[in-house]
């Protein structure tokens, strides 16, 4: 792969060179035999953030944004759009131009952080879920989001840069995929008009079956009810009471208010908690993390 790069804000060599390996490889995982080019802009959150404004129209900063030079038929990725990238062959660079990417240095190396990963993971990371995008995959939809996924995996564990299992962000259990979707699903129902702020959220209980919730605002801002709450209840309104895992979904990777992990300490003090959104890794916690040294039931007998 030629990137042409635009440093706008540092990055370490070592990031650089894992990126160049890892783009390598995006090609050859995908099974491009010929050779492609994209631009990679380097920059700080202000900069992503009025990119992102610009042209997406979207006034937020994030980590990485790509912008494809190929429109690909829905359902389609650049392996089976070969004729297509020809198209956008450059005599200059003698490669089939993919497109931009923008990464955000200072939000990456926050991810890092957050993550408990590398930065050389999380850089590596960010240019191959950009160029994933630059090839036509998307996560729009739960099927395409797991290819994605598996298809980002792939590649970043042939250049030895897999998540690093011992972390506990990262979890070495797997995903409860079924749950994870269906609070994504639930997110659609949200009712928040006031904070725009939608929340889903789906409990199993230890029968296996699945509750599903949404917030529920109310103009007197002190009665919403939190996703997970709603879950919640809704199971034990119909008789369930011993849950094993929930999980959450909305903008951004976030864990149970105080009042819902009290409300999920009542009837599962031993919960899983999943978190997900759109862009961001899966992540796990164990109740126990989240309200240690809890009152419950427990204290009451
Ligand atoms: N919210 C939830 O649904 N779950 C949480 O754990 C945190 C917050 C909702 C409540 C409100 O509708 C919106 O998010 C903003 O606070």
């Amino acid at each position: 792969m030629k990137i042409e790069w635009i440093p706008d804000y540092p990055l370490d060599d070592e990031c650089i060179q894992a990126m160049e390996k890892a783009a390598d490889q995006c090609l050859i995982s995908e099974g491009i035999p010929f050779p492609c080019s994209i631009t990679v802009r380097l920059c700080d959150d202000e900069n992503i953030r009025r990119i992102n404004a610009l042209h997406r129209n979207i006034n937020l900063s994030t980590d990485v944004l790509s912008f494809p030079s190929v429109a690909y038929p829905a359902g389609k990725t650049a392996s089976a759009c070969q004729h297509l990238l020809q198209k956008e062959y450059d005599d200059e660079t003698s490669a089939c131009f993919l497109g931009d990417i923008v990464i955000s240095v200072p939000h990456c190396l926050a991810q890092a952080n957050e993550f408990g990963h590398s930065k050389v993971r999380e850089s590596a990371y960010l240019l191959v879920h950009g160029i994933c995008h630059l090839m036509g995959y998307d996560h729009i939809k739960e099927v395409e989001r797991l290819a994605m996924r598996k298809m980002e995996e792939n590649i970043l564990s042939s250049v030895s840069l897999e998540r690093n299992m011992e972390d506990p962000a990262t979890q070495t259990i797997q995903p409860d995929e079924e749950l994870i979707a269906a609070a994504r699903e639930a997110m659609k129902m949200s009712y928040s008009p006031y904070s725009r702020y939608p929340v889903g959220a789906a409990i199993r209980t230890e029968e296996g079956r699945i509750f599903t919730g949404c917030n529920i605002e109310n103009a007197s801002f002190g009665l919403t009810n939190c996703a997970e709450r709603t879950a919640v209840f809704k199971a034990v309104s119909e008789g369930f009471h011993r849950f094993t895992a929930i999980a959450i979904a909305a903008l951004h990777p976030s864990w149970p208010c105080g009042a819902c992990r009290q409300v999920l300490n009542e009837f599962a003090p031993g919960i899983t908690v999943w978190t997900t959104a759109e862009g961001y890794p899966v992540r796990m916690k164990k109740l126990t993390e989240l309200l240690p040294e809890s009152f419950g039931p427990k204290d009451l007998q």
